[in-house]
């Protein structure tokens, strides 16, 4: 089983089950056309990421790597009409595209496209008493994974939903002597939810159009703060 058949099999359920979407594939053509790179989620871990927001009844959204806004709007359309979502993202001509994305997806007013080191804006957001959030979808920088479960912790409440993308690596994940600093960020962040009293969580391997990866999902069972 390689890569031919997870990305036929992507196709599958793509066509099965995530119809195509005209303001999703204006993103991707937006993106690609800004020479932004093609690292978004796939179409059925956004679907994922969508469904996990209404299961959870969300309200109230943070997201850590915009992009385009790809995913963005996957979870954004799962927010009711007085939901709120707030992305974060270091490139300014990132947040641009995803922007006027997310105005022609009719979410504008939803979404507040922050722009910023994430590690410098999650403090800004909690001095606005912004939080605690639903749910925290973590996808920038995975060398600073550690720091945002911190951060993600700081902003959530008990029953808050966290999901990190690109957490296995082609396997990476269990090299214990890797030092790209992405592993060692995956790595860390494994280490301290296993120490942490307030999550509860477990990590899943993925396969397809995008090879093979995983995303950690946790919740918070305890007082954060
Ligand atoms: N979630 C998006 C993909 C995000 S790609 C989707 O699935 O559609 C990762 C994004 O994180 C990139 O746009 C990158 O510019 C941004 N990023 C990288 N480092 C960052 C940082 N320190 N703070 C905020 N954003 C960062
Ligand atoms: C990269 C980042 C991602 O979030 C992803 O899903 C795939 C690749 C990257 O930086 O290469
Ligand atoms: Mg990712």
């Amino acid at each position: 089983m390689t890569q031919d058949v997870w990305s036929a099999v992507d196709r599958y359920v793509i066509d099965h089950l995530v119809p195509e979407d005209a303001v999703l594939a204006e993103v991707v053509a937006t993106s690609d056309a800004a020479g932004l790179p093609s690292i978004h989620v796939s179409p059925p871990l956004g679907k994922l990421l969508h469904l996990l927001a209404r299961i959870h009844g969300a309200r109230r959204i943070l997201e850590i790597g915009t992009l385009a806004g790809y995913s963005t709007i996957w979870l954004s359309r799962a927010l009711p009409t007085d939901g709120h979502l707030v992305t974060l993202e270091l490139d300014a001509m990132h947040a641009e595209v995803a922007r006027s994305n997310l105005a022609r997806a009719g979410l504008a007013d939803h979404v507040d496209v922050r722009i910023g080191a994430a590690i410098d804006v999650l403090p800004r957001l909690r001095n606005e008493g912004q939080g605690p959030f639903d749910l925290v979808f973590v996808d920038a920088d995975k060398a600073s994974y550690p720091a945002y479960f911190e951060w993600a912790l700081r902003l959530s409440r008990p029953g808050t939903v966290l999901v990190f993308d690109n957490v296995v690596r082609n396997g990476a994940v269990i090299d214990e002597g890797n030092t790209d600093p992405n592993v060692q960020g995956v790595r860390l962040l494994h280490e301290l939810v296993e120490a942490s009293p307030h999550v509860d969580a477990t990590s899943i391997q993925t396969v397809g159009s995008k090879g093979y990866d995983g995303f950690l999902i946790a919740i918070v069972c305890e007082p954060a703060h």
